[in-house]
């Protein structure tokens, strides 16, 4: 269900969008920030506020890579594996991570502290290979790293 909070947070940005649809993904990533994913409930909710179907929020959803649709851990690494990253060898820091986390690539960690997913191209080409965690860019990766990245995150 939508919290009170959500609900005035989607209201406030309807008045920046043309109508309901334009705000589709807007208010999806409104739900993510506060649950971390978009439950099927959300979607219902969501669709009874913008008088969008279920079906038509959903389909953005699964276009929308960015949206979750599955529940994840307290923080979320995307591991970049586009042309770039994966030249500078984002394989070995993916392998590095699911081994030091114990866990698979789309997969999260037993004590939910992790998900790990795949992401096409950050942005961050020049700095490659790249992750985020949580929205926090980490660029020219090397194994070294990663233990002293995890670490800031609890
Ligand atoms: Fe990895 Fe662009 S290819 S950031």
């Amino acid at each position: 269900m939508l919290t009170m909070e959500e609900r005035q947070e989607i209201e406030a940005k309807l008045a920046h969008y043309p109508n309901k649809q334009a705000i589709c993904i807007e208010a999806m990533l409104v739900v993510q920030r506060h649950h971390g994913w978009v439950s099927d409930e959300s979607l219902r909710d969501l669709s009874a506020l913008l008088g969008l179907s279920v079906a038509d929020i959903d389909g953005v959803a699964t276009f929308y890579n960015l949206i979750r649709r599955q529940p994840v851990g307290r923080h979320v690494a995307l591991i970049c594996d586009s042309v770039s990253c994966w030249i500078m060898g984002c394989e070995r820091i993916r392998d590095h991570l699911c081994g030091s986390l114990d866990t698979q690539l789309g997969g999260t960690t037993a004590d939910g502290r992790f998900t790990l997913l795949p992401i096409v191209c950050l942005g961050a080409c020049d700095h490659a290979p790249a992750m985020m965690i949580d929205g926090k860019l980490y660029e020219d990766l090397d194994k070294r790293q990663i233990e002293e990245i995890l670490a800031h995150y609890d």
